[in-house]
């Protein structure tokens, strides 16, 4: 049986790279994109796969359970992979209720068309959900999380996917659905929107404005490219075991200001600048509340288990998104201004 893999959140950022690899490396699979296009979704991040003939997109919210219902009977999805949600952690303090409905009621609406759809034979399926590391909580100055890290969030976004990957073992325990979970750590990469750490600094220091460093900036990350991911998820979709769950990381520790420093002298080099000018920019501010010290991610089992490791070094991976970003000023352009949400008018109302 030929796979009809329903993909949501494939107009964002990881989503869009994960939309890309399905379409492109396995043509005998069908790929149908539902988002609901939020400021975060933009399909101009999958120009280059949308006129394939094995992708569909469905403009659908998470939150209505009757259109979840009806996509799954009209392309007759076998499998899912959920990476639709609300993502920024700034943004979960402002408005922790967008995080409560998409995040945590709009998985449960997917989990429950999954299950009414698969209720004949929930072996033959697979709802595979994307979650992060933040839902771990904190880390000291040693350790790393490994999977049977207990959850402890500490954002209005961590706290929302905890409760999301808690729904995801619920219904495999008391339904039989079949699923699988992995936690990866901090992504960048193309098409990563510009109010993260990484693309919201390149844009700055393009347009040479302050880089607000929030404050003491010893807060330390672990970086995978977005490609990496979308790898990991791949081979975790086709060879992981249900109702287990996997780490996703490349043991890449940065501690914020050394990774601004480093984004700093890279593009002073590509951009022909002086030595040491966009250094000049970094503007410490206050913090975030509940910042989180310390991310880092024992990928020690999915190696093991299953042989993904990261392709690239991160130097060598900041250096393409680098190159991504000077080369693609108009998609930028568009994002900045707003322009992008007009795309899905022009290109889908008429189909
Ligand atoms: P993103 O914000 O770039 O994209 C989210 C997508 O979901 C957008 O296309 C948006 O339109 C869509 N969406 C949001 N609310 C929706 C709703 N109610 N109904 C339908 N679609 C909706 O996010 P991202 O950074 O690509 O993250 C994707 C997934 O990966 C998320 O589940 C996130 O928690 C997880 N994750 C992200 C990172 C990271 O570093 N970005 C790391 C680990 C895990
Ligand atoms: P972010 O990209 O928002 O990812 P997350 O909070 O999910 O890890 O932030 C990465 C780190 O960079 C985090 O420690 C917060 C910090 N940060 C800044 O110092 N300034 C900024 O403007 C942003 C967006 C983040």
């Amino acid at each position: 049986m030929s796979k009809k893999i329903l993909i949501t959140g494939g107009a964002g950022f990881i989503g869009s790279h994960v939309v890309r690899l399905f379409v492109t490396k396995y043509p005998e699979y069908t790929i149908i994109n539902l988002d609901a296009l939020t400021y975060a979704g933009n399909l101009e991040n999958l120009k280059d796969v949308e006129g394939a003939p094995n992708y569909l997109f469905e403009k659908i919210n998470l939150l209505d359970a009757e259109a979840l219902k009806n996509v799954f009977d009209k392309h007759d999805i076998t499998d899912v992979i959920h990476l639709a949600a609300e993502s920024h952690v700034d943004r979960s303090i402002v408005s922790p209720l967008d995080f409560v409905y998409t995040n945590v009621i709009g998985t449960v609406n997917l989990l429950h068309a999954a299950k009414t759809k698969w209720a004949a034979d929930y072996s033959k399926h697979l709802f595979y959900h994307i979650s992060t590391d933040e839902v771990y909580g904190a880390l000291g100055e040693t350790g790393f999380f490994t999977e049977t890290t207990p959850y402890h969030p500490n954002s209005p976004y961590s706290a929302s996917k905890a409760s999301s990957d808690h729904f995801v073992r619920a219904y495999a325990e008391t339904y039989h659905l079949q699923t699988v979970v992995s936690n990866c750590s901090n992504n960048y990469g193309p098409y990563h929107f510009p109010e993260k750490l990484i693309p919201l600094f390149i844009n700055n220091i393009i347009n040479k404005k302050p880089l607000p460093v929030y404050g003491d900036g010893l807060y330390t990350r672990d970086w995978l490219f977005v490609k990496d991911h979308a790898v990991a998820i791949d081979v975790i979709f086709h060879n992981g075991k249900a109702a287990e769950t996997y780490n996703i990381g490349g043991f890449n520790e940065w501690r914020n200001i050394d990774l601004v420093k480093l984004l700093c002298k890279l593009m002073d080099e590509k951009l022909g600048r002086e030595k040491g000018e966009s250094e000049q920019l970094i503007t410490y501010v206050k913090d975030r509340p509940g910042h989180d010290r310390r991310y880092a991610i024992d990928a020690t089992k999915l190696n093991r288990e299953l042989g993904w490791k990261p392709s690239v070094t991160f130097e060598e991976g900041l250096s393409e998104t680098i190159d991504w970003y000077l080369a693609n000023t108009e998609w930028l352009q568009h994002v900045t201004s707003g322009q992008y949400q007009h795309y899905y008018n022009k290109m889908y109302t008429n189909r």
